[in-house]
């Protein structure tokens, strides 16, 4: 087991490259599972779950080869194997293997899914979606069963608007018989970008990115090249830190349009921003205003994003309260960022940030993937050491994380823990 290790409050400056989206990666690759011949997915981020879900298609009988980071997925020789166990708990996405799975070969066997630990997290929405498809779903001793002799396209609203379930109906609608119609739909750029695959497959798609999606269902899928997105979170957690540390950072490989509600709010804090095409420019913040925020669905401020804003705010005069709609529990980031010298207090689902403070580095734990993106920007703005244990949630969804801010100038470094500092991690 590694730690980070971060020697805060030397200034960031240069240009900075965002990675493929995790979350359409991780959406596209269960997506191959649908066609008939190979599919190659150009600009995959090296992250973990890019690598769990290569493992779990290799255990249905796919045949997957990198080629730098474009993944080529040969899924002929596939079979609709039971995952109950195993893999599948590493992370929440590995619910698209049911979708995937269902739409071909009506069946699939798979384990309630893992990920990050942000408050309740139901697919009720997916599992009505594939019953309205025709299938038949159960939950036996964990792991989610589910059976059709023939997928029907359907009408289908979606009570909560959900990123996994727009997707996972989706990838079950696609190969299904006739016309299917998902209302209240959600409209993130991974969506469309999902969308865009499984037309290159042969799918028959509009609407994606909007309220209502229509598909009509096709009989087969076949291989195609698609290269994924950039990252808008990635990408955001660098506009973050080149707020929070920099003195001038060129983020580069964006989609600024995917971006704009963070971009609005930076700019009313008072950070200089240059936007370009592919592109964004932070310069460097004298005096940051507080600002209050709420995160609501796209094109609304991302939750994925608030827990690396706290961070900023710590530096903003005044008071700031930022308010998460999306999910209950987002906010185990905070006891560790109190630990190094915030000023932070959670109401219900808001945390109120008082500032200005200067951070000083402390020994501290990501429990979740973007806390740890939170407490690396700390860890950067900090005066001092800060050791961010819990790399496991970070390796998860930020690719070549300290090589990137290395080339920014940070002092930054993995380390291996001790037996004693892996002992306390079990304790805590
Ligand atoms: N919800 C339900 N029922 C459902 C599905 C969702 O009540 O059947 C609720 C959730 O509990 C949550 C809200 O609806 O309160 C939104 O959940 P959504 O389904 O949109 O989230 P998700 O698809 O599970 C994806 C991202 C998350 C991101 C959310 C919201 C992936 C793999 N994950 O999750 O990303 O926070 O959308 O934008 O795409 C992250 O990257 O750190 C991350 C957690």
């Amino acid at each position: 087991m590694e730690k980070l290790k971060i020697a805060g409050g030397y200034p960031l400056k240069g240009t900075i490259k965002v990675s493929g989206a995790k979350n359409s990666a991780v959406a596209l690759i269960p997506a191959t599972i649908l066609a008939e011949s190979p599919v190659t997915i150009e600009g995959l981020p090296d992250i973990s779950d890019v690598a769990t879900l290569k493992v779990l298609l290799e255990e249905i009988g796919g045949t997957v080869t990198f080629d730098g980071d474009d993944m080529v997925v040969d899924p002929t020789k596939m079979v609709s194997m039971p995952l109950p166990n195993g893999k599948v708990k590493k992370l929440r996405a590995s619910y698209y293997l049911m979708g995937a799975m269902l739409g071909r070969f009506n069946k699939a066997v798979i384990g309630l899914p893992g990920g990050c630990h942000l408050g309740p997290r139901p697919i009720d929405q997916h599992i009505k979606g594939f019953e309205a498809l025709g299938a038949k779903v159960t939950n036996e001793q964990g792991a989610i069963y589910l059976r059709a002799d023939e997928l029907r396209g359907a009408r289908i609203y979606l009570d909560v608007v959900s990123v996994g379930a727009t997707i996972n109906i989706m990838l079950a609608a696609v190969k299904a018989k006739g016309k299917t119609v998902i209302e209240n739909a959600a409209k993130e750029p991974e969506i469309i970008d999902v969308s865009t695959l499984l037309t290159n497959m042969g799918a028959k798609i509009k609407g994606a990115g909007t309220d209502v999606i229509r598909i009509e269902g096709v009989e087969t899928l076949n291989g195609c090249r698609h290269t994924i997105i950039p990252d808008r979170i990635e990408a955001g957690t660098f506009m973050l830190l080149g707020a929070a540390a920099g003195e001038g950072v060129l983020i580069d490989n964006v989609i600024p349009h995917h971006l704009e509600s963070l971009t609005a709010k930076l700019r009313e804090m008072g950070v200089p921003i240059e936007v370009g095409d592919e592109q964004i420019f932070i310069g460097k913040g004298e005096k940051l205003k507080a600002v209050d925020v709420k995160t609501l669905v796209y094109p609304g401020f991302p939750t994925d994003l608030q827990q690396p804003f706290t961070s900023l705010l710590t530096r903003a005069e005044g008071s700031s309260v930022v308010t998460d709609t999306i999910y209950s529990a987002r906010f185990k980031h905070i006891d560790e960022l109190r630990r190094m010298n915030a000023n932070i207090k959670v109401e219900g689902r808001s945390a109120i940030i008082n500032g200005p403070v200067t951070l000083q580095g402390a020994k501290v734990k990501a429990s979740d993937l973007r806390a740890g993106a939170a407490l690396v920007i700390a860890g950067l703005m900090a005066e001092g050491m800060t050791e961010v244990t819990g790399l496991e949630h970070i390796d998860r969804g930020y690719s070549n994380l300290v090589e990137k801010l290395e080339g920014l100038g940070a002092t930054i470094w993995r380390e291996k823990m001790t037996e004693e500092e892996m002992e306390q991690q079990k304790s805590l």
